[in-house]
């Protein structure tokens, strides 16, 4: 890894250690939806265990606005990193990531064990970067470890503001996303797919505009389609779409035909009156969606023409799902493509990347999360590394670089 420590670059025998992890994990009804980030972080806090560090493990949960709100408390995490630790060295717990709480259960740790401090966005000086929150948090360590690729894209205290305050390097699960990713997408084999769904139609179409002039083929599915399809001139009837956006929508088809990427839209869908009403749903042609209903799904003709495509392709990096596929049967189109990607990949014709928490899932679901390539924790710090800005969390670290004799001398 260039100009980056990593954990082999440090002693770290009876270190305090600030361990920034992704505990960011999805919840639905109070219950972990997908433990993948808790999971990915173990080797990383196993290693430290093993080299007798003090493990810190700091992370923010939801977006909290800078206040202490209970709902979004990373007390019930605990439990769910003890299931994969363990059983006689089990995480401890601090109702607080500052002040004198915060300090009095660190100083209490002994080598080799586990605390997990309450969420950082509790205060507005994580998001704010503020530097007196960064000491506050730098106090509490000696080394500072950032294991989180898929909050690299912020430049929060706990992310950008602790390189500059402690000596600093990447975990095991950093270092598998950097390497995986950049083997396979710095310059990837050609032809180049992308298949871009979800329904965060705004934060994604700049990352379509940078796509079309990296890729050969460009699948977009999910409810951002729906806006290039009105861009088309097509109506999505009751279906979520940014009509703000349709201009951009047209900007970025103009652009892919500039740059030889085929775009993949839509030409049937699965509508349904509302999700949670799937009995009634049918499958039409993109041009006959009624005007009292909305796309829930892609229609088989489509998936067929996705999966066609992607025999010739080589690489393939997916981001979003094509459906609403926590929803049955609103899953078919993620998970037909899934599996033909999945079974390429197992033939040795395709390198095939994902990333984002709800492909990952999706992919889960369906048992086929081993076949890919490889899967990121990441979902918006890969988005963003995908149109190639350079995160400021890596920035920060690579700023802080320290030879290796240095560091181990100190
Ligand atoms: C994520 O889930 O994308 C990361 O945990 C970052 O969270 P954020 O988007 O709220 O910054
Ligand atoms: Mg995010």
């Amino acid at each position: 890894m260039q100009n980056i420590n990593t954990l082999a670059d440090f002693d770290f025998i009876g270190k305090k250690v600030l361990v920034r992890v992704d505990l960011n994990v999805p919840v639905l009804h109070g219950k972990i939806v997908d433990t993948a980030r808790i999971e990915r972080i173990i080797p990383t806090i196993e290693y430290l265990v093993e080299q007798k560090a003090k493990v810190i493990l700091i992370s923010h949960f939801g977006r909290p606005k800078g206040k202490h709100d209970p709902s979004l408390s990373l007390a019930p995490i605990v439990d769910a990193l003890n299931d994969f630790l363990p059983k006689k060295n089990p995480v401890k717990f601090s109702v607080d990531c500052q002040g004198i709480s915060a300090s009095t259960a660190v100083d209490q740790l002994k080598d080799g064990q586990i605390i997990l401090l309450e969420n950082l966005r509790f205060y507005p000086g994580e998001k704010a970067n503020d530097i007196d929150f960064t000491k506050e948090l730098a106090s509490l360590g000696d080394i500072y470890i950032n294991d989180t690729f898929s909050c690299s894209h912020r430049s929060h205290a706990s992310i950008t503001g602790l390189p500059n305050m402690l000596p600093s390097g990447i975990g095991l699960l950093f270092q598998e996303e950097l390497e995986n990713i950049e083997a396979s997408l710095t310059s990837p084999d050609k032809p180049f797919a992308a298949i871009v769904g979800g329904s965060k139609v705004s934060t994604k179409l700049t990352l379509l505009e940078n796509l079309v002039e990296k890729t050969d083929l460009l699948v977009i599915g999910g409810g951002m389609a729906n806006t290039f399809l009105k861009a088309q001139g097509v109506s999505v009837g009751k279906s979520l779409c940014e009509n703000d956006l349709v201009d951009t929508a047209k900007v970025i088809m103009a652009k892919a035909l500039k740059h030889k990427c085929k775009i993949i839209l839509p030409r049937d869908a699965i509508v349904a009156e509302k999700l949670e009403n799937p009995e009634h749903c049918e499958v039409v042609d993109i041009h006959e969606v009624p005007e009292d209903k909305m796309i829930l799904d892609l229609g088989p003709l489509t998936v067929s023409s996705i999966i066609e495509e992607l025999q010739n392709c080589k690489t393939i990096v997916w981001n979003g799902p094509l459906g609403a596929f926590e929803f049955r049967p609103f899953n078919v189109a993620t998970e037909s493509v899934a599996r033909a990607v999945s079974g390429l990949t197992r033939k040795n014709v395709l390198i095939s990347i994902a990333g984002g928490g709800d492909v990952v899932a999706a992919l889960k679901h369906s048992g086929l999360r081993e076949s890919f390539t490889y899967l990121s924790t990441a979902g918006g710090a890969f988005l963003e590394w995908l149109e190639g800005k350079v995160s400021p969390g890596i920035k920060s670290l690579q700023d802080n670089y320290t030879d290796k004799e240095k560091l181990k001398a100190s």
